[in-house]
């Protein structure tokens, strides 16, 4: 009894210090919220870009803020992102992540050591494995791709078009990576899709344990079917090498078979959760403005290959319009946080020589999307899509972006920076290539009602990579008589 109440008071103490935290001088602004404990979770988690936009404007491009009992120190100021990304001694990138892993696919893995999975990863994601995964991922979308027209079908299909570029861009991902055998024995990517698509449309109410009772059961069920679907899934000869790499490394490191496909669900993940998203922006940014779309499939005419099987990407050739409306989508559309955890008191000096003192216990966030991305003072009109922004008046990529009169080394960061940036980039923008060529190709596509615009975006998602649309926009298509123009 004697304990109950002492650990009773000493919560309540815990409870009361963490509220009663007081700003010393050499610290960033401090804003709790009204409040006590949630501080401002809620609005967090409606919309942080809205949210920290107003904090921007409250406090400038430093300052802390309480989230559900957590600390979060902000920093708004790409100039100084370096300063967080280069200081992996005292800010933790992976302890935040092993709470994640926890929280949304119930992983914990014996003898874990992100370091060396990242290696596994890096080594097949680059060079000459890059170009089989690139070969094999090329395969599988035009199969899928040309699957879902006939040539002798003239008929006009109707489709979703977030649904149709995440279906096809995740079916021919998988067969890639995690493979299929030829025995009927597994499972449909159909089937993968479609549980894969109700755990991920609750994955971000998971990663802020905000799921209410029916939400928990769903998400619970969803992730026991793929469990179920994955438990051979990078077993076979069909599956990548990285992923029978991965499954060994495991293996050794004492993962049972039940931890083994736990974390093939969290692969499935890192691998697929943002490719289908940006190709569905790009493709609806196109769709949208007519005179991008017509310089694209300039552009695409003029480096296609006419083979036996048709007009082909010769993916040797650049297409620097092609990666000039990719870069711009991303910067509309990709919106990771970047969060560090304070492993122990630290000093961050900023560009303009400024000094903030960071509590040991604290996160540290950058959010890229609301500065480079979004800021006026580096992006004219910043909201609005212009698929040239990337471009210099010769035609070369563009690199060179000011803000405040600086040169910006991080002018946008989709994908992240640093030392636990994408590994999966070069691999993420082929395949994105080859599908949007694919699509203009082979299909004659246009949209059902043309003056609806873009959807809105689901405000929650702001956070967790590329943001998706809040319902769809809709779209017909059918089949395209190749002649070799576009
Ligand atoms: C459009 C597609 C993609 C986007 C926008 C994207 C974005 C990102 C971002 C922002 C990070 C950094 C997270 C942080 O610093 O906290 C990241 C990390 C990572 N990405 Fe991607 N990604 C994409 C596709 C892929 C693909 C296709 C793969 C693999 C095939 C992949 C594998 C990874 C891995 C393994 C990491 C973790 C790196 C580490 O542990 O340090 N990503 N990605």
């Amino acid at each position: 009894m004697i304990w109950t109440v002492l650990l009773l008071v000493n919560g309540i103490l815990f409870f009361l210090l963490l509220s009663n935290r007081s700003r010393s001088k050499r610290e960033p602004p401090l804003d709790k919220g009204v409040i006590p404990w949630l501080g401002h979770a809620l609005e967090f988690g409606k919309d942080a870009a809205k949210f920290l936009t107003r904090m921007k404007k409250k406090h400038g491009d430093i300052f802390t803020v309480r989230v559900a009992g957590r600390y979060v120190t902000v920093l708004l100021d790409p100039n100084s992102y370096d300063a967080v990304l280069q200081d992996s001694g005292s800010l933790d990138f992976s302890r935040y992540a092993q709470v994640l892993m926890e929280r949304i696919f119930k992983l914990h893995l014996p003898n874990h050591n992100p370091a060396v999975e990242k290696a596994i990863m890096k080594q097949y994601f680059q060079g000459k494995s890059l170009s089989s995964l690139n070969s094999s991922m090329r395969r599988n979308l035009q199969a899928l791709v040309t699957s879902e027209t006939l040539p002798n079908q003239k008929d006009w299909k109707s489709s979703g078009l977030f649904n149709l570029c995440y279906s096809l861009l995740f079916r021919a991902g998988y067969l890639t990576l995690f493979g299929a055998e030829t025995n009927n024995n597994s499972p449909d990517t159909r089937q993968i899709y479609k549980e894969y698509r109700t755990f991920d449309g609750l994955l971000t109410k998971m990663a802020r344990t905000t799921l209410n009772s029916g939400e928990k059961q769903v998400a619970g069920e969803a992730r026991e079917s793929l469990w179920e679907l994955l438990s051979a899934a990078g077993l076979g000869e069909s599956a990548s090498t990285w992923i029978r790499h991965y499954r060994q490394h495991l293996q050794q490191g004492g993962a049972d078979q039940d931890t083994q496909t736990r974390a093939m669900l969290l692969q499935l993940w890192a691998t697929q959760g943002n490719v289908g998203p940006a190709a569905f922006w790009l493709l609806a940014f196109l769709l949208t403005t007519p005179q991008a779309m017509k310089a694209v499939r300039r552009e695409f005419n003029r480096v296609s290959l006419n083979t036996a099987k048709g007009p082909t990407l010769d993916s040797c050739q650049p297409t620097p319009v092609f990666d000039s409306a990719l870069e711009e989508t991303l910067r509309l559309t990709a919106a990771p946080f970047i969060t560090r955890e304070v492993l122990q008191n630290k000093t961050l000096c900023m560009a303009d020589g400024r000094e903030y003192d960071l509590r040991q216990g604290d996160r540290v966030c950058l959010f890229p999307f609301v500065s480079p991305q979004m800021d006026p003072d580096i992006y004219q009109e910043p909201e609005k899509f212009k698929y040239d922004r990337f471009l210099n008046a010769d035609g070369t990529p563009k690199k060179v972006f000011y803000k405040g009169g600086e040169r910006l080394k991080y002018y946008t960061m989709p994908w992240g920076a640093g030392g636990n940036s994408c590994v999966g980039k070069p691999f993420a923008i082929e395949a994105i290539r080859q599908f949007v060529y694919l699509v203009i190709t082979h299909l004659d596509l246009e949209l059902c009602e043309p003056e609806s615009g873009l959807p809105a975006v689901k405000t929650s998602c702001y956070g967790f990579g590329m943001v998706q649309p809040e319902g769809d926009i809709f779209i017909r298509f059918s089949h395209r008589s190749c002649d070799g123009m576009l």
